[in-house]
């Protein structure tokens, strides 16, 4: 798998997700000794962000600063991209001094064009399609709390957005059942079913998309939501809240009718009383620092997976 880009999880097969589960969950024990403080050494990333981020910048900086390695921030305005020179192009110059290029941006084909252009692995830090780094943080999230991930039922309440399309994808891999209930025009993106649904056929994972919260949550280990105005919606800002708010909004009620062992968890940034109560993203049951912790420790694992030599990684685990 050294190389390859990471656009949406569907590049990853089950065995390549476990493992870098696995190496994050040593990664963060072993933090704590400060073992591994070399093991990017040498390495540098380049982080293109077309719209504000808070984990996702931070985690990948903090990532190749703690194994050793350096991450070069690019925001808008300073590149040559935003004066107009060409995705190819920047991704073929980029390449020349760089191990790994992570890139957030509002349209998916922008990564895809960066992705294929590029010598080097462009890792998607979140389109309006998908968010794998997000996803591979939530499985190692979900696994540390239940101890496994096949069989396990996972709701996802509100809009079929980016996260809920790569959480269909990380589902479908890992062999999670998930129920995603949304508005009927806020379905999650139809590639994102498709390859889900034919990724489930070799775990036998359950996948539906209904209407009904109160159904979705039925039986559910986790329960998960996000916000219903995503980056570059704000002009639907009115419009969504009517449609969303209360039916799909996660409060106490809807928890109360997931498994009594449920967690929530969220990718954040939360807007508090929208798609989220306080007492449920503050409540006990809710893993959301946890989840934002592990950012960090599961996109170690993914730099190290892409940039180290599979031997070596092996050596790791
Ligand atoms: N969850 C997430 O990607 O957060 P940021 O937008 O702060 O990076
Ligand atoms: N769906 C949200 C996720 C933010 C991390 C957005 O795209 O804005």
């Amino acid at each position: 798998m050294k190389g390859k880009s990471i656009l949406s999880l569907i590049e990853l097969d089950p065995k390549e997700v476990q493992k870098i589960l696995d190496l994050a969950i040593i990664l963060k024990k072993e933090a704590k000794r400060g073992t591994f403080r070399d093991l990017l050494k040498g390495k540098v990333l380049a982080m293109i962000f077309q719209k504000p981020s808070t984990r996702t910048r931070v985690s990948f900086d903090v990532a190749m600063l703690q194994l050793g390695g350096h991450a070069i921030n690019l925001g808008s305005s300073e590149l040559q991209l935003y004066r107009g020179e060409t995705i190819e192009d920047t991704a073929r110059t980029l390449s020349r001094y760089v191990d790994a290029v992570v890139a957030r941006v509002y349209g998916h084909e922008d990564v895809v064009r960066l992705a294929k252009a590029s010598s080097v692995p462009v890792i998607n830090g979140l389109s309006d399609c998908y968010h794998p780094t997000q996803i591979l943080a939530d499985l190692q999230t979900l696994l540390e709390v239940k101890g496994r991930l096949k069989g396990l039922k996972v709701a996802w309440i509100g809009d079929g957005n980016n996260v809920c399309n790569t959480w269909l994808i990380g589902a479908s891999l890992m062999g999670i059942n998930i129920s995603v209930a949304t508005p009927k025009d806020y379905r999650p993106m139809k590639e994102a079913i498709t390859n889900a649904q034919r990724l489930a056929k070799a775990t036998a994972a359950r996948l539906e998309i209904i209407d009904d919260p109160i159904k979705a949550v039925k039986g559910a280990d986790c329960v998960i939501t996000d916000a219903i105005v995503s980056m570059g919606f704000d002009q639907e800002r009115e419009k969504r809240l009517g449609v969303f708010i209360p039916r799909y909004q996660v409060n106490g009620e809807i928890m109360g009718r997931a498994k009594s062992d449920a967690i929530f968890m969220h990718c954040l940034p939360a807007k508090r009383g929208e798609e989220v109560t306080d007492d449920v993203i503050d409540g006990s049951r809710s893993v959301v620092w946890d989840e934002a912790e592990n950012r960090l420790h599961s996109q170690k694992a993914l730099l190290c997976y892409l940039l180290l030599d599979e031997e070596f990684i092996s050596e790791l685990l």
